[in-house]
């Protein structure tokens, strides 16, 4: 098993100071920025696009913050967008497949900029889309919640698809990240582990702390029991 990596979700933190909070959940230990792009079509609600990207990696890279930025498109169309998050900064886009007409294509679109690339997959999303596309995924990302909001609890049935998931990336033989995003906490990141996942998107359990090194130093100590 590869490292775990701990993904804040930036969907909550705080839009007003948006680069500093960001910043300080990294400089707190955190791995990789997860950027929630929401388009009020494919879900209901709107966030920020590939100008706040940028915006963000360019204010990072002035503080000496190397963090991978996991843009996890909830729009549909997908394609359009791909291109100007590559150029904004992203290191992985992930988007869900029932939102992109042709999956393969825009899953060759993203590598084509030299991103990481990977599927959505929401609560109720059967794992078939995999089918054919293993050895063009860098990352399978199984919701655990409904998408649209942060601060939901995690559905339970997702344990047992993670186990799924996981089987089918280890039979794979290729390298291929599983990461949860959905209702992660302290209290459950052990048994999501467990179940297969090493990386891990949290927003309302991180941010809502005052502290978010104590937050994720307590979610790494439930990561190595
Ligand atoms: C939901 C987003 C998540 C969300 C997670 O659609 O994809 O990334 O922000 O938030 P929490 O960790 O609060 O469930
Ligand atoms: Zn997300």
């Amino acid at each position: 098993m590869s490292e775990f990596l701990i993904a804040p979700s930036i969907l909550s933190a705080d839009f007003a100071r948006l680069g500093d909070d960001v910043a300080a959940v990294m400089d707190a230990g955190a791995d990789v920025v997860h950027f929630d792009v929401m388009d009020n079509h494919y879900v209901p609600n709107l966030t920020i696009g590939p100008m706040v990207c940028k915006a963000l990696k360019k204010h990072l890279d002035a503080r000496g913050i190397a963090a991978p930025i996991d843009v996890h498109l909830m729009v549909s169309p997908v394609d359009r967008l791909i291109g100007e998050f590559a150029e904004a900064g992203a290191t992985y886009i992930t988007f869900h497949p029932e939102a992109s007409d042709h999956i393969d294509r825009s899953l060759q679109l993203i590598k084509s900029y030299g991103c990481k690339a990977g599927l959505v997959f929401n609560p109720a999303t059967p794992l078939h889309y995999l089918d054919y596309v293993m050895d063009k995924l860098d990352v399978i990302l199984l919701m655990s919640v409904n998408p649209g909001f942060g601060g939901q609890s995690f559905i339970p049935a997702t344990l047992d698809k993670l186990r799924q998931a996981r089987a089918r990336i280890d039979a794979s033989g290729y390298d291929i990240r599983l990461e949860i995003d959905g209702g992660v906490k302290v209290d459950n990141i052990a048994e999501i582990a467990a179940a297969g996942a090493d990386m891990f998107v949290a927003g309302s359990a991180i941010f809502s702390q005052p502290d978010y090194k104590a937050v994720i130093d307590q979610m790494r100590a439930e990561l190595a029991r």
